[in-house]
């Protein structure tokens, strides 16, 4: 159960017979946390090769994020300021990467101390959901899924937070009517020391769904001023005090949607019936797969899918290579809803774009996380946590 970070294809080879059968390979940082959770890894070892900074970084996260998860450093010579450097960050020991003896020894002694700690029950299972919405073009209804599917779930007990990461022109805060008194922008004073206390200070809450929100800036050109680091601090932070933290994008790819990208759980991709947003979606798919991100967490939702514009739902699976998980139709009733700062799927269950809403939640969304689906209409206590 050993996650192993290289950017050569033959560290496995190399490490196997130290390691084990048991080993997965990543070639990217990012997709490190990502084995963690779905394998229920408890051994990350960095290849020789990893520039240490980047190691240092990831052993650091995974310290605050999952303790019970060991981080052991390969290097090609040991040298006392890696030493020093790697076991501030967290790293449990280094090991020279042609001493296999030393590396079984220290596997060993991490996977003792992991099974002391708890890992043995299989990833972290203190983390919340991260649910991150996303299309390539404005206009498809990425805010009308995200704050939809968000309230949805807070309305049954699970403890949620959207996230309005349309940095530039987000419009959350003034879909679910709520007063532009905080916003992220509050949050940037607190880069690098954020805590549970100075989130909740900018929070506001959507008392008719019980859902906390963090809005976008109020001036857009504050955006450039909310660094990606604390976008990515934020959502860590986030995840261990909700059950799900629901992100609303841009339609583009900037430096902190990228590093969202890295903490997602599951990525709702929402598509419509043309071309140019199944085109832009094709790209951004293409470039996500390039940056190694999983691409077992994704779920295609087609929105409008009832409108008749010579373009259909199948046309759309075999462009994008994914099967839609949801069609959500077209309803004068979503507009209208936001203007009136209601949530159609809380607001008006019985409503067909409500419906097919809640459908995709309960039986696309919560499944995902090994959670069973509520039964239709019926409120109740989210219980945490099943199994990823
Ligand atoms: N299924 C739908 N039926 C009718 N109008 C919709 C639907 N989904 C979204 N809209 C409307 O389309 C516009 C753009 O939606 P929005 O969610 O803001 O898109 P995005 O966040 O992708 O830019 C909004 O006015 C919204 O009310
Ligand atoms: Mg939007």
């Amino acid at each position: 159960m050993t996650v192993l970070w290289d950017p050569a294809q033959s560290a496995l080879d190399t490490f196997r017979i130290a390691l084990g059968d048991d080993l997965d390979l990543v070639a990217h940082g990012a997709a490190v946390t990502r084995e963690v959770d779905n394998g229920g890894h408890h051994l990350v070892v960095i290849g020789p090769d990893v520039p240490a900074e980047s190691a240092y970084q990831l052993a650091e996260q995974l310290r605050i994020d999952r303790p019970a998860v060991g981080v052991l450093l390969l290097r090609h010579r040991l040298e006392v300021a890696v030493l020093t450097q790697a076991l501030r960050s967290g790293v449990r020991e280094v090991v020279q990467a042609d001493d296999h003896a030393a590396l079984v020894d220290a596997a060993r002694r991490s996977e003792a101390l992991s099974a002391q700690m708890g890992a043995t029950s299989g990833g972290s299972d203190t983390t919340g959901h991260v649910v991150t919405v996303f299309s390539a073009k404005g206009g498809v209804g990425k805010t009308t899924v995200s704050v939809n599917l968000a309230a949805y779930l807070a309305s049954n007990g699970a403890r949620t937070l959207l996230i309005d990461l349309d940095l530039m022109f987000g419009d959350v805060g003034i879909c679910l009517q709520l007063p532009p008194t905080t916003s992220i922008m509050d949050l940037v004073s607190m880069t690098g020391h954020l805590d549970a206390q100075g989130m909740a200070s900018v929070v506001q809450r959507h008392e008719a769904s019980g859902l906390d929100v963090l809005v976008a800036p109020h001036d857009p050109a504050d955006a450039d001023r909310v660094p990606a680091d604390l976008v990515s601090e934020l959502i860590r932070l986030a995840r261990t005090n909700y059950d799900y933290v629901v992100l609303d994008m841009p339609p583009s790819m900037p430096e902190h949607v990228l590093g969202a990208f890295d903490l997602s759980d599951l990525l709702v991709l929402v598509s419509t019936l043309d071309i140019p947003a199944v085109k832009n979606l094709r790209l951004a798919i293409n470039t996500l797969d390039a940056l190694g991100a999983s691409q077992q967490n994704r779920l295609l939702v087609l929105n409008r899918s009832d409108l008749k514009v010579g373009l259909s739902s199948k046309d759309v699976e075999a462009a994008l290579c994914y099967p839609v998980s949801a069609k959500l139709p077209n309803a004068l009733s979503v507009p209208a809803a936001s203007n009136r700062g209601m949530v159609l799927a809380v607001d008006n269950p019985k409503d067909n774009f409500a419906v097919a809403l809640r459908e995709f939640a309960d039986h696309k969304v919560r499944p995902h996380f090994g959670e069973e689906p509520t039964r239709s209409g019926g409120r109740r206590i989210h219980r945490r946590k099943a199994a990823k």
